[in-house]
């Protein structure tokens, strides 16, 4: 493999799972605010593991998630639906892959890298979404920040991902559509290479992007 690469550790939600999946099945309960339902409630969760992590008060994935969707239920007026909410919390527990993920997968693994996914995700949770999508075959270890109890972009999250795959920062390649987890696996060392299927601007300047791809496909020209 070219580069000194050796593995290639993925970020789950919103690059090998699509993030607004639960909200897209549920979309005529939700109304017609749906995009700006779900851009909350993903935005929210992702907070509350920041705020959480700096005040020294962790929960698990599972629990940051279903406060997000409370307050955005109440925000949207749709918090006297228990059913609704039901349904989201528990389509969010297998969303949907992303439809390059399979074919992107197996390229990589014909080049015989090792292929792990790094996640927020409680344990449970990502086994259940790879597994629903087909892709927990290609993973020689599916990782959760569970086991740390410290989230994504603690430094420490990715050295866990050294520790486990026996390789070093710099022979990683760190794939998300996140940029702020881009920003932490570059500042630790990874090779961060960015899914950017909405063509987004740049964004966290002062840490390096290795590479920057339309797709999980386009990513796999990596290894030829
Ligand atoms: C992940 C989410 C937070 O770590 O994108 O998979």
């Amino acid at each position: 493999m070219s580069d000194g690469i050796r593995a290639f550790v993925f970020d789950a939600y919103g690059t090998l799972l699509d993030v607004n999946a639960a909200v897209k099945r549920n979309a005529v309960s939700v109304g017609e605010k749906a995009d700006a339902f779900a851009a909350m409630w993903r935005s929210r969760q992702l907070e509350y593991c920041w705020t959480r992590t700096l005040m020294n008060r962790y929960e698990d994935f599972w629990t940051v998630t279903e406060e997000a969707l409370d307050y955005t239920l109440r925000t949207f007026k749709l918090d006297h639906d228990k059913n609704l909410k039901a349904r989201l919390l528990s389509a969010y527990f297998v969303l949907d892959a992303h439809p390059d993920a399979r074919e992107a997968l197996t390229r990589l693994k014909d080049s015989r890298v090792k292929i792990s996914v790094l996640s927020n995700g409680t344990n449970p949770m990502i086994r259940a979404a790879l597994e629903a999508g087909g892709l927990l075959e290609f993973m020689d270890a599916a990782l959760s920040v569970d086991d740390l109890k410290v989230y994504k972009p603690d430094p420490r999250v990715y050295q866990y991902a050294c520790d486990t795959l026996d390789v070093k920062p710099e022979e990683v390649v760190f794939v998300s559509s996140n940029t702020w987890d881009l920003a932490g696996a570059s500042s630790f060392g990874f090779k961060a290479a960015r899914i950017n299927r909405m063509q987004a601007p740049p964004e966290y300047e002062f840490a390096t992007l290795y590479s920057e791809h339309r797709s999980l496909i386009e990513l796999a020209r990596l290894v030829g």
